[in-house]
């Protein structure tokens, strides 16, 4: 099924909520719908161009000049099977919660620590979400797309995606130019459970026997207790990635603020909690119109409804400003700002 419009508001399709539009928005279920969509409508090559999902990782800042393509493709389908494993092919368009359901509810491991994160099967490789101790990488197998600059379509293997911490190939040479189709997924049949992340093991443990659906609830547990719910308050999750630092200016921190969040990243780096270091700036439950920083979490900045993209966004410049004043540290963006 194809959709097609000029003029298209965006407000239902992302989840911060706030009024923007986009020039035009074509939406397709089939992955043969997007060669023929292109080839009779030869002045998309002119256009700007934006790959979406569910919109819950975007932030526009204005109206949206050009092409909106959401490749809404359905489908779970195993593609092999051995005594220990199962790889499944899903679909782009696949409500990343409903593959968790599916998975837990056969027993097989390897995606329970990601329950509940929203958005698509399609955002889950180019993100690298990650939750609990878990990232998608490590169960990516290959990624399946049409390159909008040779107008192929191919498949890539997980390990040339160029995986990283919120970050992979999708964001950096293939942005907006490979629409990804379908994933594959490795699963666990005998699953071993990732339970070191905070005091998940012990939440878990109180429910009784360790096992796949224990481990969902109490993560899907845990998150409703911190993040808001996108469909009663705009956000998109965390705002800005969690800083790695170089290990002696932690130590100097940690000379100041002994209490500091911190965590050993790869190469004798330490990665800091951005929401520690924002609420201690003094932004937790801060609210100026309808912009604000979430008061549970305080790297999660809100639209209570009639925010602008452009008063979160300048909200956001002043969170990152006063960061680096406090501690000298530089926030990164988590979220994808559109028309900055
Ligand atoms: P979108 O927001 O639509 O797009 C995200 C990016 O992917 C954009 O750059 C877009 O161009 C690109 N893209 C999307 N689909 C495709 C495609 N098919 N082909 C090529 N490019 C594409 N994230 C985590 O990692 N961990 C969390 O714990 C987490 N918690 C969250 C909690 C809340 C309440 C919210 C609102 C968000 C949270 N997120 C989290 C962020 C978000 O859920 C993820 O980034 C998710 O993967 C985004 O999916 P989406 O379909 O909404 O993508
Ligand atoms: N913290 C504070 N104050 C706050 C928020 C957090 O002091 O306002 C401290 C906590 O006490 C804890 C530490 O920071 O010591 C980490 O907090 P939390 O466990 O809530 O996780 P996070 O680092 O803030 C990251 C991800 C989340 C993911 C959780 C759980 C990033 C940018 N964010 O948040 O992902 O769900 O860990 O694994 O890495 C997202 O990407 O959108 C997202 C929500």
């Amino acid at each position: 099924m194809i959709r097609s419009y000029t003029d298209y508001p965006l407000k239902k399709h992302h989840t911060f909520g706030n009024e923007v539009s986009a020039k035009y928005y074509f939406e397709f279920t089939e992955p043969e719908d997007l060669p023929l969509f292109l080839s009779t409508n030869k002045e998309w090559h002119d256009l700007k161009l934006l790959i979406m999902g569910e919109g819950s990782n975007l932030l526009f800042v204005d109206d949206f000049p050009g092409l909106i393509i959401n490749p809404n493709i359905p489908g779970i389908e195993i593609v092999r099977e051995d005594r220990n494993n199962i790889w499944l092919q899903v679909g782009a368009g696949v409500v990343w919660d409903q593959l968790v359901e599916f998975a837990v509810f056969h027993n097989w491991g390897g995606i329970e620590n990601l329950s509940l994160i929203p958005g698509k099967v399609g955002a889950s490789a180019v993100q690298n979400i990650g939750a609990y101790g878990m990232e998608i990488q490590d169960r990516i197998e290959s990624v399946k797309g049409y390159d909008l600059d040779t107008e192929f379509e191919y498949t890539i293997e997980g390990y040339e995606c160029q995986f990283a911490y919120r970050d992979s190939i999708f964001k950096k040479l293939f942005k907006n130019r490979f629409i990804i189709t379908s994933v594959v997924y490795k699963l666990d049949k005998f699953p071993e459970f990732i339970l070191h992340y905070g005091d998940l093991k012990a939440e878990v443990q109180k429910l009784g026997e360790v096992n796949l659906r224990n481990i969902r609830q109490t993560v899907i547990r845990i998150r409703e207790s911190k993040l808001p719910d996108p469909a009663v308050v705009g956000n998109a999750g965390s705002f800005f990635k969690n800083p790695i630092v170089d290990a002696s200016l932690a130590e100097d921190l940690l000379d100041n603020y002994p209490a500091m969040s911190h965590y050993p990243a790869d190469d004798g780096k330490i990665k800091l909690a951005a929401g520690w270091l924002i609420e201690q700036c003094g932004w937790k439950g801060f609210r100026r119109g309808d912009a604000g920083v979430h008061d549970k979490q305080a790297l999660v900045l809100i639209n209570y409804g009639n925010a602008t993209g452009r008063e979160i966004y300048d909200l956001s410049e002043e969170i990152k400003l006063s960061v680096l004043d406090k501690f000298g540290v530089y926030l990164e963006l988590e979220v994808n700002v559109i028309g900055e």
